[in-house]
């Protein structure tokens, strides 16, 4: 029976102001979302049809039931499971926005199949899970010839395919810039942006395989082989350059075959080139997650620390390949990680993707998180949508002290806003081998484990400290005093 409810009981989720075929509602902390009286029509019928089981089926949309629930403004209320530890595109690593583009155009694929098609071509319709995409802009599911499939090409290439395209020539500054930017009148990656990043790109990658060439046919100057490489690298600027606007409507068919050759120009696209990460793989041991016997008396001590607080959330923060976070996964805790290092962050992706761990790795700065957004800051920050149940800040205090400038007590109050109960951080002393061969270091007389524990003081409670390894260093494990 339906239960006439006054609107007021819900409330106006402010984050979800643009989406065009209802809005997203909230009540006793559940998630709703109310659908406009022109689209109940549709999806009343995806419903009694099946559709929305078969897409809801291996996850791939989120998971959403009818609901009785009736508010005036809207033909029907659906309910939807809430994802937690919400992220931005621009926040994601560049091996992330891949696997999403990929998941994007297998969903329209199958959309099509059932005469359907997303409204939009956005990212930012799709949360990740662990490294799951789930498309969740439910009501943006329209009959395919109902969109306009001009503004969802260009959508698809600003959002999706230029970017990564920049990420594999290394414009990773300028992708999350532009990525950030996709709520005003310019979305993503422009064309007239990416080609004017990518010609000296496109121009190197001439010159060197002419070069390249040249050396290899030297004996035998024969220019055809030139002729080559450089009509491909022009053929590729000139494609840029012009709007990807379909001639004419498609058909259906014909539709399908554009959504299934975008797709093979992701696929081969490995965003960011391969070099630097054997540096990482020498600097920072992996061993087995299954056999302690090779583990470092750090990696017990973190490893005893999730066993006696069994924190069923944790933010790893400046994870680099993430063993910490691998192992808090394995331990059954929700994981996300934090570094800022791209790379690093698209190769635990990959590692958590494979072994099916629980693991959110991100592109973030822990000095600089994404800020709140938007007129009264309706886009949360990145502190209160990642806030976990323990914080790991290992190996990182001397980066944030000696290069960024930050003191103890800011680095506290900070790390106070992760975290709901416990901390795990790790001091780094002067006497520590690493640290002592760095150049130029400015010593500074505050910067002492007493110190660190002193600024802890009027946050947390130190439960106890453990030597760490290098065993100059030392692990703090804290409880918030506050516990949220
Ligand atoms: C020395 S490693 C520590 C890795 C790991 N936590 C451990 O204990 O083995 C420091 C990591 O922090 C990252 N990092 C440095 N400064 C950072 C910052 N401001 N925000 C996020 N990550 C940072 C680096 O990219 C690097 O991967």
């Amino acid at each position: 029976m339906g239960s006439s409810v006054p609107d007021t009981t819900f409330q106006h989720v402010h984050a979800s102001f643009c989406a065009r075929g209802g809005r997203l509602l909230l009540k006793d902390g559940e998630l709703y979302r109310g659908l406009s009286h022109e689209v109940t029509p549709l999806y009343e019928r995806l419903f009694s049809e099946g559709t929305i089981d078969d897409l809801m089926q291996d996850g791939a949309l989120v998971h959403t039931e009818r609901t009785d629930e009736s508010v005036e403004e809207f033909g029907l209320v659906v309910k939807h499971r809430l994802i937690p530890y919400v992220s931005y595109p621009y926040e994601w690593c560049s091996a992330a926005l891949r696997y999403a583009a990929l998941f994007f155009l297998d969903f329209n694929l199958r959309l099509l199949g059932k005469g359907l098609l997303c409204f939009d071509a956005t990212p930012y319709n799709i949360v990740f899970e662990g490294t799951e995409p789930v498309y969740v802009d439910f009501e943006s599911i329209r009959p395919w010839d109902s969109v306009n499939l001009t503004v969802w090409l260009a959508d698809f290439q600003a959002l999706f395919l230029r970017p990564l395209e920049m990420y594999q020539a290394g414009h990773e500054r300028y992708v999350r810039l532009g990525m950030a930017e996709w709520r005003g009148w310019q979305r993503g990656v422009s064309p007239e942006d990416y080609v004017r990043l990518m010609d000296r790109h496109m121009a190197r990658r001439m010159v060197s395989s002419a070069v390249s060439s040249v050396v290899s046919v030297a004996s035998r100057l024969v220019p055809a082989r030139l002729r080559g490489p450089a009509r491909r690298v022009w053929g590729t600027i000139r494609s840029a350059r012009s709007e990807p606007a379909p001639p004419r409507v498609p058909s259906r068919d014909e539709l399908a075959k554009l959504l299934s050759d975008l797709r093979k120009k992701v696929e081969p696209l490995c965003p960011l080139p391969v070099l630097g990460w054997d540096y990482y793989r020498d600097l920072f041991a992996f061993p087995s997650l299954d056999d302690k016997t090779g583990w470092s008396a750090k990696q017990l001590a973190v490893s005893d620390a999730f066993e006696r607080a069994a924190p069923r959330s944790v933010l790893d923060v400046g994870s680099n390949r993430g063993w910490y976070s691998q192992l808090a996964a394995r331990r059954g805790a929700r994981v996300i990680a934090w570094d800022r290092d791209d790379r690093l962050v698209s190769l635990l992706f990959n590692d958590a993707h494979k072994g099916k761990l629980d693991i959110q790795p991100l592109v973030m700065d822990l000095v600089w998180p994404t800020p709140a957004q938007g007129l009264g800051g309706v886009w949360q920050a990145a502190e209160e949508r990642h806030r976990c149940d323990m914080v790991l800040c290992l190996a990182l205090i001397h980066h944030l002290v000696h290069i960024e400038g930050m003191h103890f007590d800011r680095i506290v109050l900070g790390l106070s806003d992760l975290t709901d109960r416990w901390l795990l951080i790790e001091f780094v002393p002067y006497a520590d081998p690493n640290l002592a061969q760095w150049p130029n270091l400015e010593r500074r007389d505050w910067y002492t484990l007493e110190g660190l524990l002193t600024a802890l003081e009027p946050q947390f409670s130190v439960l106890y400290t453990a030597v760490s390894d290098p065993r100059e260093r030392t692990l703090i494990f804290a409880e918030k005093k506050h516990a949220s």
